[in-house]
């Protein structure tokens, strides 16, 4: 992808007293308190600004946090728990700055963090006046927010029409590199494991991928849909039997390209939905009226590991069990070993494969963790996402 970098720009000598805008995806979970949670988009933004810093810029730095109403300051809206996790990260004072829409002071080598950036009107709907004039605060805007990147908004789109240069950051140039070696010119076979509890959250990305990858492992809730559509027994596990002739559409896609879906030849079965419900491994075809699916079984995640080790590469999105009950968590398990066994290159993202990563401390042996939540799920239906198609426009001239 044709994209300015800051990386380069930066080496270049270009950002040295230059006002650089960094739009960053620090948009992290707190608790009821306001203390921050989970801080991985925090630490994933930091090679930006430190990159800044050290290119002797003057630094401005902004995100979103949570869907605030916009002119409305409501206290846990505020950035201030990001600002105070940011300066501890990088050993330096991080001054929170409000209403900073019409100037920021700045020197070079000082960085300020600009408040929650859905708060200024206009932002949501990317008002050309906001855009315009956040662009002026700067001589280099750098996206750098992959999570949003799906969002067309004055601090994550006009900003970059209408600033001076705008270029990516590392992290958004990362997530453009691993994104374009998974699906535009992988190393096949291809293979994506696409689950969840539901066909009909995830029908485009499923149409998208089955022009695609090789092989489509379905899981979860989807995969019993797909179990309905191949004629097997489901009992009373969740599915979606409205959306079982979509099921036999993305089925016959694949093969007429030669290409499958595998399903389920085993599963594991429970008559309760509770982390200590008896769990009974049987054939997938043995399926009792009164039982639910809530994993697959261990001959089909050997024959699913077989495929993730021998795959060329591998999208991962969602886990094919209930993995956080330890009885139906044998397969996700088995899916991430394979996953972390394989030569493939790797690419995963979603909130609960995350999860799923960290249980089975695979995170060094993934090819590249997504930072995006539904940003990613976009990238997978074969969306070109807004930050790559302003960032390419303004390269290209
Ligand atoms: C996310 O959490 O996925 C991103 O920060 C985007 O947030 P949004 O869905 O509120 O735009």
């Amino acid at each position: 992808m044709n994209i300015l970098r800051f990386s380069d720009l930066a080496a270049a000598g270009r950002a040295k007293g230059a006002r650089v805008f960094i739009r960053a995806d620090l948009n992290v979970p707190q608790d009821d308190s306001g203390r921050i949670t989970e801080d991985t988009r925090i630490r994933a933004s930091l090679p930006c600004i430190r990159m800044a810093l050290d290119a002797g810029a003057a630094v401005m730095v902004t995100s979103h946090l949570g869907r605030p109403t916009e002119g409305q300051f409501k206290p846990e809206d505020s950035l201030a728990p990001v600002a105070a996790r940011l300066a501890e990260l990088l050993g330096r004072p991080v001054p929170l700055v409000a209403n900073w829409v019409d100037g920021v002071q700045v020197p070079p080598g000082q960085v300020v963090l600009l408040e929650n950036c859905r708060l200024n009107k206009g932002e949501k709907k990317n008002d050309e006046a906001l855009a315009r004039k956040m662009a002026a605060l700067c001589d280099i805007f750098v996206h750098d927010a992959f999570g949003t990147a799906h969002r067309a908004e004055a601090s994550t789109y006009g900003i970059a029409q209408f600033a001076k240069v705008a270029c990516a950051g590392p992290l958004l140039a990362a997530e453009i590199d691993a994104i374009g070696r998974a699906l535009a010119n992988p190393k096949r076979p291809l293979v994506a494991i696409v689950a969840g509890s539901k066909v009909s959250t995830k029908l485009t990305i499923l149409q998208s991928l089955a022009n695609n990858v090789d092989g489509l492992v379905v899981g979860g809730g989807i995969a019993n849909t797909f179990m309905l559509a191949a004629g097997l027994p489901i009992g009373k596990s969740l599915a979606e039997p409205a959306l079982v002739d979509d099921a036999k559409v993305v089925i016959a896609a694949m093969k007429a390209r030669g290409a499958e879906v595998p399903i389920p030849i085993d599963v594991v079965v429970a008559k309760e939905f509770k982390a200590d419900a008896r769990a009974t491994v049987k054939p997938a075809a043995t399926v009792e009226a009164d039982e639910m699916i809530l994993d697959i079984g261990p001959q089909t995640a050997a024959l699913l590991a077989e495929k993730l080790r021998a795959a060329g590469t591998i999208v991962w999105n969602g886990p094919v069990g209930v993995f956080e009950f330890d009885a139906f968590a044998k397969g996700t398990e088995a899916v991430a070993r394979a996953i972390a066994a394989s030569d493939a290159f790797s690419i995963a993202g979603g909130g609960d494969t995350l999860a799923a990563i960290a249980k089975y401390g695979i995170e060094k042996d993934v090819g590249y963790i997504s930072t995006g939540g539904g940003a990613f799920l976009e990238v997978l239906e074969g969306k070109t996402l807004p930050a790559f198609e302003i960032l390419q426009r303004r390269a290209n001239g």
